[in-house]
């Protein structure tokens, strides 16, 4: 190291008499303590939240942050206390009574690796200020997002002995979201995704593998149902190890889809849907990441899958209409069977089916035999999974839309969980044409009929041109994040949206609004899954092109606004630690002394 990067800092007397200095060299603000006969340097922002260091207690070769009580072994700047993370030093140099600091030595790793090995430390730990810190970091090195996306996936797929769970779902929501929003939020985006992760694994058992079996030589169709069978009994063990054969045998992502599909609707809508959107997810984040993840990933959906509530043993399917018994018959036997559908499919395949008009009045209707009959009158004139999922998924965005805010506040889950599931039969229709996913669209349409009385009043959802006040398309989406800083302002942030649209405003700036919108908060689980689920509704119906494609697509977006605005504000605890995570990371002070 060159004397020539050593700095003059402060004298040797002066030091002495006082034991610490604090000293600004080539500005950065040092304090330099003079302790058990040497001379050290650390950084005076404590690293935690930026409290002066030239004010704590230095004994025993321990500096001790008078702010929330962080330790640091002086010498090299190591934490006792990881949730304050470890404080920079500098080398020291005394030279003729002056003691001379080197305030720009090299760092021991180049930056994207330090903020990797940061980041393993807060997933382990899990660390919210060190999970900000190292998220932030990283995008600012110009590592790509999938990285760091990757280790959270790795970390959540094998520490946590339950599966996959909301956190990874949080995370694979984030990951989708990220190129929707501006670059600051793209870090709030990641840092989201990473804490849930760090925040499910925290305090669970570890996930001890099953191997796949040591032959790849088995049929597709007899280890899928082997994998049903396993699940059907919920054999944890024998299911993951017929996956993790399939992903170990090469299976394409299609046959794996079909795997999963065919296990998650061998039931209807188990686990109130969750179950069917954590595998989309876990198939998503997949999509980010390369396919040596895919062995563990789809391995952590079996514990979701084979501890499943099953709604066919919940009375609101059975009474007071059996709505399993009703599917039974288009089935063609029991719940788990497909083959009256695959003579609908036979009947319809070489038709092409349109949407009847009224298609959405009979699914947003109270007659559940209308709307099986409505369904298998679709498959039976050629419509595929892909478009019957579409339809269905557009009719349970309406029932968001038009949620009656007199309900109680928790069916807003209701209403939701239906919304997400539906999207996720969509997202297994894109990736397979397995007979299943019919199922999963004749049950997503059956949790539409059951949320009907959640629209009782309709909450009216503004048409086309009804609000084209010629306002600033600007003004407006700074109305609508306003919105969501009072309570109850549900109704407005709906009209808003619809307003921005009659007002010429870009759909992306407005997925920029409503992505800020959403990670400036506590956003909880279902309100992360809500509007990502929207924007995914909203590239539908745009790609879509059908006869009514201006008013459908504006029906997801419009609701996910109501969802957030009935949801927030927040405290922003998460926001206030990212901005301080930003601050330290950029050497700004934050603590005034
Ligand atoms: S321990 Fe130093 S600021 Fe919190």
């Amino acid at each position: 190291m060159s004397m020539d990067e050593f700095h003059a800092a402060v004298s040797l007397d002066e030091l002495e008499a006082e034991g610490r200095k604090l000293v600004s060299v080539d500005g950065t603000p040092l304090a330099v303590f003079h302790h058990e006969g040497e001379v050290r340097a650390v950084n005076n922002r404590c690293p935690h939240m930026g409290f002066p260091l030239v004010e704590g207690t230095v004994d025993d070769g321990i500096l001790t942050c008078h702010w929330h009580h962080a330790r640091f072994e002086l010498s090299c700047g190591d934490t006792f206390d990881p949730w304050a993370d470890d404080v920079r030093t500098y080398p020291v140099d005394v030279r003729d009574d002056t003691v001379y600091v080197n305030p720009n030595p090299p760092r021991e790793l180049p930056p994207a690796e330090h903020w990797a090995e940061r980041l393993e430390t807060g997933l382990e730990e899990n660390l919210r200020l060190v999970v900000a810190k190292s998220t932030i970091g990283l995008l600012d090195a110009d590592v790509d997002y999938r990285e760091p996306m990757a280790t959270a996936l790795e970390f959540g797929t094998r520490y946590r002995e339950s599966g996959w769970g909301p956190g990874l779902t949080i995370l694979g929501c984030m990951a989708n979201l990220v190129d929707d929003l501006e670059p600051e939020d793209r870090k709030r985006a990641l840092y989201t995704g990473v804490r849930h992760v760090a925040d499910d694994c925290a305090g669970e058992a570890p996930n001890f593998d099953q191997p796949s079996f040591s032959t790849r030589d088995v049929a597709f169709d007899r280890l899928k149902s082997w994998f049903r069978d396993c699940i059907e009994v919920r054999d944890a063990a024998g299911a993951k190890r017929c996956l993790r054969t399939a992903v170990a045998a090469g299976r394409s992502e299609s046959e794996l889809a079909e795997l999963v599909v065919a296990a998650a609707t061998d039931h209807p809508y188990l686990s109130s849907g969750h179950v069917l959107d954590f595998a989309n997810k876990a198939f998503e984040s997949l999509e980010h990441v390369d396919r040596s993840h895919a062995d563990d990933t789809l391995a952590s959906l079996v514990d979701p899958l084979v501890t499943a509530t099953r709604s066919d043993e919940q009375s609101s399917w059975r009474q007071p209409i059996d709505l399993v018994a009703l599917l039974e018959d288009v089935y063609g036997g029991g719940i788990s069977a497909t083959g009256g559908l695959e003579s609908l499919a036979a009947a319809g395949a070489d038709r092409t089916w349109s949407p009847p008009v009224d298609v959405q009045e009979t699914l947003l209707g109270d007659d559940p035999e209308a709307i099986v009959d409505v369904l298998a009158d679709a498959v039976r004139g050629g419509a595929t999974t892909e478009t019957l999922a579409a339809e269905v998924a557009h009719a349970a965005a309406t029932r968001v839309a038009r949620f009656g805010t007199a309900n109680e506040f928790s069916d807003w889950n209701t209403v939701h969980h239906t919304f997400t599931y539906a999207n996720a039969v969509h997202g297994f229709a894109r990736r397979t044409d397995a007979i299943e996913c019919y199922r999963g669209v004749f049950e997503a349409a059956m949790s539409v009929y059951l949320d009907r009385f959640l629209n009782t009043p309709p909450a009216p959802i503004p048409e086309p041109g009804d609000n084209d006040s010629g306002r600033d398309p600007d003004a407006i989406r700074a109305d609508l994040l306003e919105t969501f800083d009072a309570d109850g302002r549900v109704d407005e942030a709906g009209r808003l949206v619809a307003e921005f649209f009659d007002c010429g405003g870009d759909p992306a700036a407005l997925k920029r609004t409503l992505g800020h919108g959403l990670v400036r908060e506590d956003a909880g689980f279902h309100t992360l899954q809500n509007l990502e689920a929207a924007l995914r509704r909203f590239e539908r119906e745009t790609a879509a092109r059908h006869p009514d494609r201006e008013r459908r697509r504006r029906v997801p977006l419009i609701a996910t606004a109501r969802y957030m605005a009935a949801h927030f504000p927040t405290r922003r605890e998460a926001e206030q630690t990212f901005a301080i995570a930003t601050r330290l990371n950029r050497g700004e002070a934050i603590h005034e002394s």
